[in-house]
Parts: structure tokens; sequence; C-alpha cells
């Protein structure tokens, strides 16, 4: 069982991160092998609807999408990871799913079958704020990224009201929370 934790957020050792590698521990005391992409790390362009994509479901553009569309494709168990930035998921991550649009043309214009279609996928994400619908504009962008990638939508931690570095060190469950999150994916 293959975890890939894609870490969203530009603020290392942030309360994304921390959640984050939370889970990947929960996931490798529960027998998995775990890996966490740094997207803010990595040099990822937006999409630039060049288009190549739906002659042959790879993206002109090369840079270090290079390395992570094996990665998507091949791990068991896919967790995004962001914090909300003006009620959505950050540039960063957003441009990896974007780029992602060479694998939806591979399932839906090409008609390609990805390697496994049953694999699962959650959601982490925290907030400073505590609206009602602080992560609906993400959630449904995760959805429609995990459905292109053949990934289910399966679980999720969505923490509000945190805000500075570390912080999410104070909230009574949300650590413990991730730790369960990502030993619960492992179990299948
Ligand atoms: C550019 C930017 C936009 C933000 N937008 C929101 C927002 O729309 N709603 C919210 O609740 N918090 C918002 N925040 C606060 C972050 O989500 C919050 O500080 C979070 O804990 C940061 O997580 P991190 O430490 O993993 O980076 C924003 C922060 C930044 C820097």
């Amino acid at each position: 069982m293959r975890v890939l934790g894609i870490m969203g957020s530009p603020r290392m050792k942030g309360n994304t991160e921390l959640l984050l590698d939370e889970a990947l521990s929960g996931a490798q005391s529960g027998g998995a092998k775990v890996e966490k992409i740094v997207v803010d790390k990595l040099k990822i362009a937006p999409c630039r609807e060049y288009y190549g994509c739906l002659n042959d479901g790879n993206c002109v553009i090369r840079d270090d999408m290079d390395g992570i569309y094996p990665k998507l494709l091949d791990a068991d168990v896919v967790i995004i990871a962001s914090p909300i930035f003006f009620y959505g998921l950050t540039s960063q991550v957003k441009a990896l799913i974007d780029r992602c649009q060479a694998l939806w043309a591979r399932k839906y214009i090409l008609k390609q079958n990805l390697p496994n279609n049953n694999r699962k996928g959650a959601f982490i994400a925290v907030g400073a704020t505590r609206g009602k619908k602080l992560f609906d504009g993400s959630k449904l962008t995760v959805k429609y990224f995990f459905e292109s990638i053949g990934v289910k939508y399966v679980d999720e931690l969505l923490v509000r009201g945190v805000d500075k570095r570390g912080e999410i060190k104070k909230h009574p469950t949300a650590l413990s929370d991730a730790f369960e999150l990502g030993r619960r994916l492992a179990q299948g």
C-alpha cells in the first residue's frame, strides 16, 4: 500500500504540513509506504491550455510535473493537504491539479484505462475562519480532481479557526484525528 501526501502550503512546518505529517505517520503505523510531495519546492507551471494532452494524454510542458504524474498514478491512496486561501486551494496545489488535465484527457477524451480505478483519496484542509462554507469550493475541486485520476474521495479532515504557524498544535483533536485518518486509509 503506497500513500502519497501532497503538501500544498507554502509555509513549511505550518498547520497543513503538521497535519499531513501526522496522517502519513498514521498510515505508516498501519503498514503503508508513504511519500510526501512539498509542492512549493517544485517547479510546476500553471496549465497554459496548449492542449497537446488531447492528442496523447501527455502535457507538452517539461518541468517537475514529469515526476509527479507517475507518482499520482502509482499511489494506492492520495492525500491532498492545503490551507484555504480565499475559499480555495493554494495556487501551488491548484497548478498541480490543473496540469492533471493531461490525465483527465487520457480518461475522458482518449478513453484510456488508468492503471487502477479503485484508489482512495482524502482531503486535509485548514482555515483561519469558521464559516459554514469555508471548505465547499476546495472540496469540489479535490473531488473532481480525484475523479479524473481514478481516485474516490473517501475521507477528510477539515479544521476551522487555525491561523498562525503551528497553532494546530493547540487544537484539542486535530493532530490525533489526522493520525487516525492516515491509519484508516492504510487499513484499506
Ligand atoms: C493568501 C491567504 C488567503 C487566505 N484565505 C483564507 C480564507 O479565505 N479563509 C480562511 O479561513 N483563512 C484564510 N487564510 C488563512 C489560512 O488558511 C490559515 O492561516 C492557515 O492556518 C494556514 O495554514 P498553513 O500554516 O498550513 O499555511 C488565508 C491565508 C492567506 C495567506
